[in-house]
């Protein structure tokens, strides 16, 4: 087959031409049964969510259409296998972790890795070193690591089996993945990417190498965050030796149901058959209507846009408006009749992609042009480094034991349960099974004093946070 086929499309349709009377599930019967509303607004689309049936292949054992969808996606994507995730990059990211990881074995992982990352470290109970992202000056957010800074944790954790990387970050910004990937290879570990937010990379020469390019071992992608599949469905792509396949699609297994969505498998198929086919000239005409509106929004002045690697994020600083970037996020959603892809107190973050292009940028110039300045500017994030939790048993024991609520006054000297994460910067102060001392209350406290939100814990105000139980915590044997 050739890459203007969509195998997976091809036989749903071929399936319904047949015109079968179907005596399997989904119980809706091919949309005859679906409700009115959902019907009505689903439309045909509900006649493609069928199941394993002749013909239509079988994600977890693919001989025909899957696997020819799959075999066409490595190809677009320039991985030597893909894999099609139907739980999102979620699935991938724990399945990446569990196939590099035996229990207690060591992993390279970033401080400000996404949550299914811990998931994947408590599942294969795993050990992870961290290592810390920069954080930018100017915006307080996250930003790449340095290769000085993955040289020093490959040296520090020899043993380590992988180093996983988040890059892009959610804001664009993008690590050196090939001169980390040599570091990392040279000392015999494998390098696995979450590339949630890079899937479009691939298809055009403006944007950023991907991972597979960049010679990493494993990367995943959201293909539904910046591509046009259905939300939830993502891709695992796999080049090289250093990765046990087998174990790799055991892991696979464990992570996805045996009913995967055809209607998601069908939009991956879709996805990577419209930017093979048009990519390039619609990312052409995004990146064109981001660029010109970039140039404008660099001289909406206090307004700051950062400079990132892909071009499509726009980080927008507005605190020079004497706004919060969670203010602006709420004025533009509201009189501006706009929703932005996220807020943190200095900034906003929009997201553009392959389906925008002039009309849409300048909607949102416009709507920015008009935020409401509030008075005096805000202060600008200083760029201190944050401590960090000192770890006191391990992520994947913390994760089981039973904990309690504590006053966060009374936290000191208690091993946390949760994860603390200021945002900005996304950096954990504290992860599972990391102790809190004195001086990491007090932090917490000036933070929440300056307004700063949390995420992670259960009470996001931190007025109290969950702490392991102290009879728990004392049967422990742990040795760093
Ligand atoms: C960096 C990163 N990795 C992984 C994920 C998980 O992706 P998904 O929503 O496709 O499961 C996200 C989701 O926001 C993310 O931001």
């Amino acid at each position: 087959m050739t890459s203007s086929t969509i195998p997976i499309l091809q036989a749903i349709l071929s399936h319904l031409r047949s015109q079968p009377v179907g005596f399997h599930v989904p119980g809706h019967k091919m949309g005859r049964g679906l409700s009115g509303e959902l019907g009505s607004w689903l439309g045909a689309a509900g006649r493609l969510d069928l199941t394993e049936i002749p013909g239509l292949d079988d994600l977890h054992a693919p001989t025909g259409a899957i696997r020819e969808a799959q075999r066409l996606a490595a190809d677009a994507f320039g991985a030597e296998e893909t894999f099609f995730l139907i739980n999102g990059s979620t699935a991938g990211n724990i399945a990446m972790v569990m196939a590099a990881c035996s229990q207690n074995d060591t992993i390279l992982v970033p401080r400000n890795l996404h949550k299914s990352v811990i998931h994947g470290l408590v599942l294969a109970r795993a050990l992870p070193a961290f290592y810390r992202p920069t954080v930018h000056p100017e915006f307080g957010i996250a930003g790449g690591v340095t290769v000085a800074e993955v040289e020093r944790a490959v040296q520090e954790h020899p043993e380590a089996k992988a180093l996983l990387i988040t890059s892009p970050t959610y804001h664009g910004i993008c690590s050196d993945l090939e001169a980390i990937g040599e570091v990392v290879h040279r000392a015999g570990m494998m390098l696995l990417v979450d590339e949630a937010h890079g899937a479009h990379f691939a298809f055009h020469e403006r944007l950023p190498k991907t991972a597979m390019e960049s010679g990493a071992d494993l990367a995943v992608q959201s293909t539904h965050k910046l591509l046009g599949s259905l939300t939830q469905s993502s891709m695992l792509h796999v080049q090289g030796a250093r990765v046990d396949r087998v174990r790799l699609r055991k892991r696979l297994q464990l992570m996805q149901s045996t009913s995967p969505s055809y209607l998601l498998m069908a939009s991956l198929d879709c996805a990577r058959h419209q930017m093979v086919t048009e990519g390039r000239e619609m990312l052409e005409r995004a990146l064109a209507a981001a660029a010109a509106g970039a140039a404008r929004l660099r001289d909406m002045h206090p307004l700051q846009l950062l400079d990132a690697d892909d071009p499509l994020k726009w980080t927008i600083g507005v605190t020079g408006l004497g706004l919060s970037g969670t203010e602006a996020y709420d004025w533009l959603h509201g009189a501006g009749r706009m929703t932005l892809e996220l807020s943190d107190p200095y900034n906003v973050l929009a997201v553009l992609s392959y389906a925008d292009g002039p009309r849409q940028v300048e909607r949102l110039l416009t709507a920015l042009s008009k935020l409401p300045a509030s008075g005096q500017p805000l202060a600008v994030p200083t760029a201190v480094e944050p401590p960090v939790g000192k770890r006191a048993i391990h992520l994947y024991e913390a994760f089981d034991l039973p904990s309690e609520t504590v006053p966060l006054r009374e936290a000191a000297g208690r091993v946390s349960a949760e994860m603390v994460i200021p945002y900005p910067p996304g950096i954990p102060l504290l992860m599972p099974g990391e102790e809190w001392t004195e001086d990491m209350v007090e932090y917490v406290e000036q933070l929440r004093a300056a307004g700063v939100r949390f995420s992670g814990a259960e009470d996001s105000a931190i007025n109290t946070v969950q702490v392991i139980r102290r009879s728990a915590v004392s049967l422990i044997d742990w040795k760093e």
